[in-house]
């Protein structure tokens, strides 16, 4: 067997996206919590791709930052077409000397397998000089056409600009992604010309470029709804439909039980065990990981927090960051944690905030009881000991402490700490005066 050749990936964002209508460039918007130009990146990091280089153009701090560390970046500032923007990526790519793909950051769908498959073909016996992504689209389009020969190899790439009416016709399509030898893609890119409609450096017409030296262009052939292309809103909410239903198969196939997968939401990082049982309707933010035997009722939106073992959320239960749900632990209906732990088999049952607290081992916190974290300026914490009683409405006013075994009364308002085992109580006392509603006048 021959060693792998190496790959780098060059993904073209610096596009500006104007038909997103947004301030937030195109391809960081996000496809189930990661943004379009991060999924594509993960893409290439799969594939092993030794180096990656991101196009941006200036104006994309944020793209830039989100980038930084994982791929090179090089600017293109105009922009003159595809196949400048990939041109631009030459001189990072200077060491490099194997495959190169070239990748879209607004094509968040594609799929290391077809990518696999490109760079196979690349590979292979007889194997062709460069090879394109196609995909079949009989209506009407803007897409560029794959123009075969008589003996069905690739002979150009027709952008609709150019088009003949007969080419038009053609239902094979362009998706863009190519897999070209850096060898020979950067001197095609160098006879580039920009005589076309557009008056830009088209990436397409390489293909041209390699059958005048007698070379042959492979075709790949995948589903349209990994190269579809997000230029809109539309395009943008159809790209996160398609990656839902994917995320919700790779969960079930994984063990998790879903009762209606379709209303379960999921980000593109959360991580699910297997055994889980997810009921209707609930909602994953980033950054969530649930162990096995975990349940999560319905109507639960979970953010950046952990739910260990045989713990039961939900149902209408809010996990904000920095929850972390113990052990068969219970959080109930209406109850909100923020950057708090809740211990082995607490219980938070209903209508409670915790926020910026620890709350130990089997304590029980009652219906309605709050930590009043923020005084208006700063966040205080709150430590609850283990097997602690918090009564109804009770309210914890941060910072304080109350000790293991500690018992605070119903409706209390807690300000200073409260030793281990003692009982705590802060309210009026009750008045009590027997017969004062007798003969009092009642309303008709
Ligand atoms: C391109 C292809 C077309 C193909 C389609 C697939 C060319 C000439 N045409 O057309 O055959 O069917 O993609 O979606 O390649 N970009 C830059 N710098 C530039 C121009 C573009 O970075 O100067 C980036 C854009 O941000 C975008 C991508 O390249 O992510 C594609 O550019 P776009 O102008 O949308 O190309 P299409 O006209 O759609
Ligand atoms: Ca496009």
């Amino acid at each position: 067997m021959k060693d792998k050749t190496p790959i780098a990936a060059i993904i073209l964002a610096a596009g500006k996206g104007t038909r997103m209508k947004s301030s937030l460039p195109k391809v960081m918007h996000p496809v189930a919590g990661r943004p379009m130009l991060m999924h594509v990146l993960q893409t290439a990091q799969t594939l092993h791709a030794e180096k990656i280089v991101t196009i941006l153009s200036s104006g994309m701090p944020q793209a830039a930052k989100a980038v930084e560390g994982l791929s090179a970046v090089a600017i293109q500032d105009p922009q003159l077409g595809t196949g400048h923007a990939v041109r631009c990526a030459e001189s990072a790519l200077k060491d490099f000397s194997g495959i190169v793909l070239i990748l879209y950051g607004d094509m968040p769908l594609i799929t290391p397998e077809t990518l696999s498959r490109m760079v196979e073909k690349l590979q292979g016996p007889r194997s062709p000089s460069m090879v394109v992504l196609g995909f079949i689209f009989p209506e009407q389009n803007a897409y560029g056409r794959l123009v075969m020969d008589n003996q069905g190899k690739l002979q150009s790439i027709v952008e609709v600009a150019e088009a003949t009416p007969e080419q038009l016709d053609i239902s094979l399509c362009n998706a863009g992604i190519m897999a070209v030898p850096s060898s020979l893609l950067f001197s095609w890119l160098a006879k580039l010309k920009n005589d076309n409609r557009k008056g830009e450096y088209y990436l397409t017409d390489i293909v041209a470029l390699a059958r005048e030296e007698h070379r042959t262009c492979g075709v790949v052939v995948t589903d349209y709804a990994e190269c579809q292309g997000v230029n809109s809103r539309e395009d943008l909410a159809e790209a996160n439909m398609i990656c839902q239903s994917r995320l919700r198969q790779k969960a079930l196939d994984n063990g998790v039980t879903m009762f209606d997968p379709s209303t379960v939401y999921l980000c593109a990082d959360t991580y699910i065990e297997a055994d889980v049982t997810i009921h209707p309707h609930v909602v994953f933010g980033t950054g969530a990981l649930i162990e096995s035997g975990a349940e999560i009722r319905a109507f639960s939106h979970i953010e950046g927090a952990i739910i260990r073992k045989g713990a039961v959320v939900g149902p209408f239960a809010r996990l904000r960051p920095g929850a972390v749900v113990g052990e068969s632990a219970h959080v109930g209906n209406f109850v909100e944690l923020k950057a708090a732990t809740l211990g082995t088999g607490a219980k938070a049952n209903h209508l409670a905030y915790i926020g910026d607290a620890t709350v130990g081992d089997h304590a029980n916190i009652g219906a309605g009881a709050i930590t009043c974290n923020y005084d208006g300026a700063k966040k205080h914490k709150t430590v609850i000991g283990k097997g602690a009683f918090i009564g109804s409405n009770a309210a914890l006013i941060a910072p304080v402490t109350v000790g293991d075994h500690a018992v605070i009364g119903a409706g209390s308002a807690i300000a200073q700490d409260v030793e281990p085992y003692a009982l705590s109580l802060a309210r009026a006392k009750q008045t009590h005066k027997p017969g004062w509603a007798k003969g009092k006048p009642k309303k008709k």
